[in-house]
Formats: C-alpha cells, structure tokens, sequence
C-alpha cells in the first residue's frame, strides 16, 4: 500500500528500514493484523538485491548436501565463520527458495522443468538458482509487487532514516536499552518526521560506496551499521570487504558487474599477451574463491602496469552465451562489445560487507526491539570472505527468522514513550554545499587507495589520520545545518570507513579479504574484530550473539 497523506508523527506495530530482499522477506513473513512501515531512502527496487545477477545458493540437487555447502561456506570465510551461522542459514536454503517460490519469483529452469542450477567460485557443487543472469531483478519487482498488494504494509519512498529513538537516549536509563523508533527525513519536502514501533529493523544494505569504485548502487551508504553503532549496538569484522573480481572497465559504464556465473559456466581471465594467468595462483584457477582471483588480477594489473585485464567466454557456443547471459549480452553489445566473439575488460571494484551489525539467530541485535538483517548484520556466516551467492540467502533466511522472533514476542508489554519531535531550531540552510561534495570524493578516494585490495599499516594509519579529520569536519556541518540526504549518508560513511580501518588495524594477519604486507601469514588464533561502542550497555537481556 503507498503512503497516504499522514502526520509527522506515525506510529506502527514494525518499522522496516530498506526494501531489499531482507526487508521485504521480513516484512511479507510477518503476520497480516500488523501494520507495518516500510521505508526506502529512494524508490524500493533501487537496492543492491535488484542489481544481482548471479542468484541464490541452496542445497537442491540429490548430488549435493548440506555438509558440503557447510564445508564450502567455512574454507571460502578462511574459517572465520560460525558454524551455528552458517549452518542455521544453509539449513534455511529451501524454506528460502519455497518462500520465493510461493511468491512468484520465477527462476530458470532446465530441460526437465526443474529449477536449473548454476556454479561460482567456491561451490563444490551446482547450487545457485537464478532468473538468467537478472536474479535480482526478477527477485526484487516480484516481493515490491507482493509487498504493495498488502493492506498492511505502508511504503515510504525516498524517506531516509537519520538515527534510532531508544529508551536510553530519551533518558530512561534505568531500564535496558530498548528501540523505539526513529526520526527520518522525508526528502520530497525536507521534514523529519518520527516513526514509533515497539519492533525496528534495519535492512539498509551494505557500505560500498564507501570506495571510489564499486559494484554498488548509491544507497549503499552503510546507514543501518552507523545508525545502530550511535544507538549502542556492536559491530563486527568490518575489515572484510569483498572486492568483486570482474566488473566492467569501460568509460560509459557506471557500477556494471559481469557475473560470476560466467566464469562458472566456463569464462576465462586472460592477461593481454592471452594467457590464462589464474592457474599461476591457484588450482581452482577462476573458480576460486574471490579473495584469490581479485588479489590476483590486482597483482597482475600493477606488475604489468596495466588497467584491466580480460575476461574470455568466446570459446563457448555463441547460442549457449546468449542464452545464459542475455542482459549482458544486449548490455555489452550496447557499449560495443560483442561477448559471443570480444573478450571483456574486466577490473576488480568494492562489492560486499562482510562485516555489520552483531545479531544472534533471530536477527536480534543487542538493543531490544531492534533487528538487523542482510548485508546490514553482522550474522557470523561469511567469515574472512563471503561465498558468492550467500548474502541473498542471507537476507530471506534470517528475514523469515526477525518474523517468527518478532510474533513470539508480541504478547510483550510495550508502552509508547514521549518522544519530542526532530529539534531543527539550532540549524541553518547550509551556504556551502561543495564541502560535502569534497569530503564525499576525498573519503572514497583514500578509501580506495590505502584500505583496498592490499593493505599496510601504514597506509591504514594514513587513512585514519584523514578520516578522522573529515569526521571532524562533516560533525561540525551536521551540528550547524539542516539534514539533507548527501550530509545524512557522508555522516555514516565516515563512520563506517572508519570502523574499517579500526578493525583492519586490529587484524594482526592476513586472512581472506584482508592482505596486508605487513602481516602476509594466518595467525593460529581464530577470533572475530569487535567495535564496542561507548554507550554499549552489557546488561542487554535479549542478546545471545556471544562476542
Ligand atoms: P539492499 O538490497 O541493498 O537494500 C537496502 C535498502 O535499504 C534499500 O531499499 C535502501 O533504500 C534502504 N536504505 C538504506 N539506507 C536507508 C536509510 N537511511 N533510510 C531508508 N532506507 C534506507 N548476492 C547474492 O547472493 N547473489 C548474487 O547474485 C549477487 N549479485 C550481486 C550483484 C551486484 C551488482 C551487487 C551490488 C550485489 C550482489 N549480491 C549478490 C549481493 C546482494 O545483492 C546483497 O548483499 C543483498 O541484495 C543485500 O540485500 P539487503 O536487503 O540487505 O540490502
Ligand atoms: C555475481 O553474480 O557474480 C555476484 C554474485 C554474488 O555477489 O554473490
């Protein structure tokens, strides 16, 4: 249902933060008697989920097994995972696909009318379902569809959330923190209006946009990670940024990635003189996981001095091409690149975040009433590295579990405290836009340079030096001007990317996505990076995520 005309003052049974695949699952898996807002700081299906290609991990062949997608999980997260994680989720693959299933989602099928499952780096086996190379696509219109069918549901385009209410923070310190609901700018005429609900989720998405190039698309300012980090929540493992081995390098073309399913469907990555440099890195040449095969190609472009290289699947049928990669296909042959007989200029670009909010199994972060869901949590599974087409997993697994936590708990007593309304007394319209303009572009900028692909600790601290200083800067603009939309997301992408180099600087080694020259070997000790915040309050009583 689209918003109709309200207050500034709503209140709900949920409110759910993002319209991606975490938000969505959780909102179309929770009960129909409750109303629930959903917000999205643009339109819905402009979220990471839409853009996906590549599909949805999940035991569904008689060949395969759950041990193994367990298996493949842990040595793709240089076994920094948590098994009750990554076993609660792969468990969750069917329900996932049957859920997606039973809301329309229509997926490729085979000759046998069975679903058609694909391969990427890191899986032993074929498990990745897929809508062609559009997955997200099909995945995201058809839950926007379902969610804008239900009476229950209101949505809230363009509304970006600013900061969480808690009871703590309204003064009422005597009790455990406790969410309450949030203050979000509604941008079609700049007010912050407030939103109450005993239950708030966070399905933001990631941070990406944190680096100068990315796979991204723009709203992926790590907003929920700031958000429940400044409300009291820990974050974790943020040093583990996934840099997506192969996205297009073509001055036109803005964010494209070129799926992984096609170097799983046999592509291979060529240097300029054609050689296939992978099997020099390792015996699962492209196919390994993509830690591995980013390192490489970054290795190899700064060796030769050369600004991509190639990806070649030329070799395969031209019919056999079209008929698994036609968005590509039309997409590319746009920009002049014919993929049934051109190879492809390829470069690593910033993908996924690892890292996030901690939760437990039921989503639940350590401040009640307050969930965190997809790339926005922190749930244990993806370790040192993500395996390609585990996040989407992710998002429905543990959306059907922040639903089953939330109607267990709707007998709880929950008393709607005064809330003032969002104070803008003290704030001025701001004479100097092109602070934030600068300050955007010098953040990715050092973001991309010193805590990339290859790390130092001396490029770390150089970061941090230049990080806190635009900290500094981007508080003072915020303390003395209106909120807008480019300021609300600077501000958390600051804090996000120095949560980055903060847990970077604590890793000791080199495990899965993050190499640093200095620490090249694996410590014996497996032990996840913890950002504790100041108003942390440990007595939280509905946390079992044990840190
Ligand atoms: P998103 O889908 O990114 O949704 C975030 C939502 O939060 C948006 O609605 C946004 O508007 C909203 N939001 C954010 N901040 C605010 C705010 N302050 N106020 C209001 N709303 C806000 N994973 C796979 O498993 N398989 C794949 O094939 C695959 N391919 C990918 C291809 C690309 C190009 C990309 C970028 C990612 C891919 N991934 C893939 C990763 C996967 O798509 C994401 O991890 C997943 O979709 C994240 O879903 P989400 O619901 O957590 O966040
Ligand atoms: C891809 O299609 O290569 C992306 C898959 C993923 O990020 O999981």
């Amino acid at each position: 249902m689209d918003m109709p005309n309200l207050n500034t003052t709503h209140q709900f049974d949920v409110i759910i933060v993002g319209s991606g695949g975490a938000g969505l699952s959780l909102a179309l898996s929770l009960p129909e008697h409750l109303n629930i807002a959903v917000l999205a700081k643009s339109t819905l299906t402009d979220a990471s989920t839409y853009y996906a290609q590549g599909g949805v991990a999940a035991v569904l062949d008689e060949t395969d097994s759950i041990q193994q997608h367990i298996d493949d999980t842990m040595i793709a997260g240089a076994h920094l995972c948590e098994l009750d994680a990554v076993k609660h989720t792969v468990e969750g693959g069917r329900p996932s696909v049957d859920f997606l299933l039973n809301h329309g989602v229509q997926f490729t099928l085979d000759e046998d009318e069975q679903l058609h499952l694909t391969r990427e780096g890191g899986h032993s086996q074929r498990r990745i379902i897929h809508s062609a190379d559009a997955t997200g696509k099909a995945i995201s219109t058809t839950l926007v569809e379902r969610a804008r069918e239900k009476k229950n549901i209101v949505i809230f385009e363009n509304y970006i959330a600013i900061d969480l209410i808690t009871t703590h923070k309204l003064g009422h310190k005597q009790q455990p923190n406790r969410a309450v609901g949030l203050y979000a700018l509604d941008e079609s005429n700049e007010k912050v209006h407030t939103f109450l609900a005993p239950f708030t989720a966070l399905a933001c998405g990631g941070a990406m946009k944190a680096y100068l190039y990315t796979s991204n698309p723009d709203i992926a300012t790590g907003d929920g990670i700031a958000m429940a980090y400044r409300a009291g929540c820990r974050v974790a493992n943020m040093e583990f940024n996934q840099f997506h081995p192969t996205c297009l390098y073509h001055p036109q073309a803005r964010s494209f990635l070129i799926t992984e399913a096609m170097r799983g469907e046999g592509a291979y990555l060529r240097l300029p003189d054609g050689e296939r440099f992978m099997l020099r890195f390792d015996e699962r040449a492209e196919l390994a996981p993509r830690d591995i095969v980013a390192r490489a190609i970054d290795y190899e472009i700064k060796r030769l001095g050369i600004r991509h290289v190639w990806l070649d699947i030329t070799h395969k049928p031209k019919h056999f091409v079209k008929e698994h990669f036609p968005t590509l296909y039309a997409r590319l042959l746009e920009l002049g690149i014919d993929i049934t007989q051109d190879m492809i200029p390829v470069v690593p670009a910033a993908h996924y975040t690892c890292g996030g909010v901690v939760v437990n199994e039921n989503s639940q972060t350590d401040i009640a009433g307050l969930y965190a869901i997809g790339e926005t949590s922190y749930t244990g599974l993806h370790g040192a590295n993500r395996m390609a087409s585990n996040s989407l997993l992710e998002c429905f697994v543990y959306g059907m579990s922040a639903a089953k936590d939330i109607e267990a708990k709707l007998d709880q007593p929950f008393e709607s405290p005064d809330v003032p309304e969002w104070d803008a007394s003290q704030s001025t319209n701001p004479d100097e836009d092109v602070v934030i303009l600068q300050n955007w572009d010098e953040l990715r900028q050092t973001m991309w340079n010193y805590v990339g692909i290859v790390r130092t600790t001396k490029r770390l601290q150089r970061a941090l030096h230049r990080i806190e200083m635009l900290k500094k800067e981007i508080t003072e603009y915020y303390q003395d001007y209106h909120v807008s939309k480019n300021l609300i997301e600077l501000r958390n992408l600051v804090m996000v990317s120095e949560m980055i180099v903060r847990c970077a600087m604590q890793r000791k080694e080199s495990r899965g996505l993050h190499y640093t020259l200095d620490y090249p070997e694996l410590s014996e000790e497996l032990r996840k990076t913890v950002l504790t915040p100041p108003n942390f309050t440990v007595e939280t009583p509905l946390v079992n995520a044990e840190v």
